[in-house]
């Protein structure tokens, strides 16, 4: 899995689907299509070597099929890379509806792509991921039983996710300012949804200054009278003058032109693929002084979450799971100050060496 990497910034520009999987290594892609349901999606499955790929559904209005199919496989590999990290025996997959998630959901859609989960027979287990909710899982449910996340069961994840960012953002502190509270703090959350307003009550409650923005008004309203969350503007965001900037929407929003812009010390946030070219901005961050909390590693609360209910562990187990994100996060940041290396990098390794292991 060593040259990944390189391979995966070749094939995001790649047009031709199986060179695609190539440069990323993948192991399976499944496209789905339904015209009685109108159903559209993706599965991916990246690698199964630890175990079953699992890796949440996400609902996206796609602008164009292509961004569905980079989205799916670069959020698949991003899934082998967490669920090794966080030490878990699962591999990793991800698959997309492509739709609108306010409009298009019904029952008859999720239950046609539950059909498809199930044809994989146990390879790939689903959740949920942006755009959709426990109730949709329970649809899928009604087809297969490769599904994590119901209600009743480990249920909403985002609340396990919000807790991993809180303690990875405290080791980040630790590592920066010598001391891991957050009180006095200002931080900037990008996203005021399911993980970002749990991440939001985690860091007024311990005093930070938070700031926030999203494009759905009421969240916004719900964090600012709930916790006194600061409302700012959608570009603005990337403006203040914070010592923690915290994506919880959607990836690739470190890139150059806001890394001219951001005046953090710290990133960590829940968002997935936050660096828009993992070599690229990762390096950047790190030659500013930033300090880059692995985004995969940091948000892997709901996978940890999902594997509790999946090997039947207890709720209590998936929280002590996830405050170990702190440690996890120390020692990626003191290895990356160490050797002058991204911690992107230094989380890669840590999760390939897993994978090599189990292979032998
Ligand atoms: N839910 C989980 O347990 C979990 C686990 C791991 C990673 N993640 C990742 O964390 C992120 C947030 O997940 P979530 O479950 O909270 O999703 P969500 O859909 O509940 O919340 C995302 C929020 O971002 C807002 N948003 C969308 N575009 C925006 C923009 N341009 N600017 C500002 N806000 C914008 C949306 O309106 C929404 O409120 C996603 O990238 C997801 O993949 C979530």
């Amino acid at each position: 899995m060593g040259d990944i990497l390189e391979l995966q910034e070749i094939a995001a520009d790649e047009k031709n689907v199986l060179a695609q999987m190539v440069g990323m290594d993948h192991e399976q892609v499944l496209f789905c299509q339904d015209r009685a349901t109108g159903l559209k999606a993706i599965i991916a499955v990246h690698n199964t070597v630890l175990g079953p790929a699992l890796g949440g559904t996400r609902m996206w209005s796609y602008a164009k099929e292509e961004d569905a199919l980079t989205d799916v496989l670069r959020l698949s590999r991003g899934m082998t890379y967490k669920n090794s990290i966080s030490g878990l025996n699962l591999g990793g997959g991800k698959a997309v509806i492509i739709g609108n998630s306010h409009t298009d959901k019904n029952e008859a859609l999720f239950r046609r792509f539950g059909q498809f989960v199930d044809s994989l027979s146990g390879k790939y287990i689903t959740a949920e991921d942006v755009g959709i909710s426990p109730q949709d899982m329970t649809w899928v449910n009604k087809e297969t039983n490769y599904v994590a996340g119901l209600p009743g069961k480990s249920g909403d994840p985002s609340p396990v996710t919000a807790y991993g960012v809180y303690v990875g953002m405290k080791a980040c502190a630790k590592a920066q300012f010598g001391n891991d509270s957050l009180s006095g703090l200002k931080v900037s959350v990008q996203g005021a949804g399911h993980v970002g307003q749990y991440l939001i009550k985690h860091l007024t409650d311990e005093g930070a200054e938070v700031f926030v923005t999203d494009i759905h008004e009421p969240s916004l309203k719900e964090v600012s009278t709930k916790y006194g969350a600061n409302i700012v503007g959608l570009d603005e965001i990337y403006d203040l003058d914070v010592d923690v900037y915290a994506p919880c929407a959607l990836g690739a929003t470190v890139n150059d032109e806001t890394l001219e812009r951001l005046k953090c010390s710290i990133i960590a946030g829940a968002a997935n693929n936050q660096l828009m070219k993992e070599s690229i901005h990762g390096k950047a961050v790190m030659d500013r002084g930033i300090i880059y909390a692995p985004d995969y590693m940091i948000n892997a609360g709901g996978v940890i979450n999902c594997f509790a209910e999946v090997d039947e562990r207890s709720s209590e187990w998936a929280m002590e799971k996830a405050a170990q994100i702190y440690d996890t996060t120390l020692e990626i940041v003191n290895g990356s100050k160490a050797t002058n290396t991204p911690t992107y990098a230094i989380a890669n390794k840590m999760a390939e060496d897993r994978i090599k292991q189990a292979k032998k």
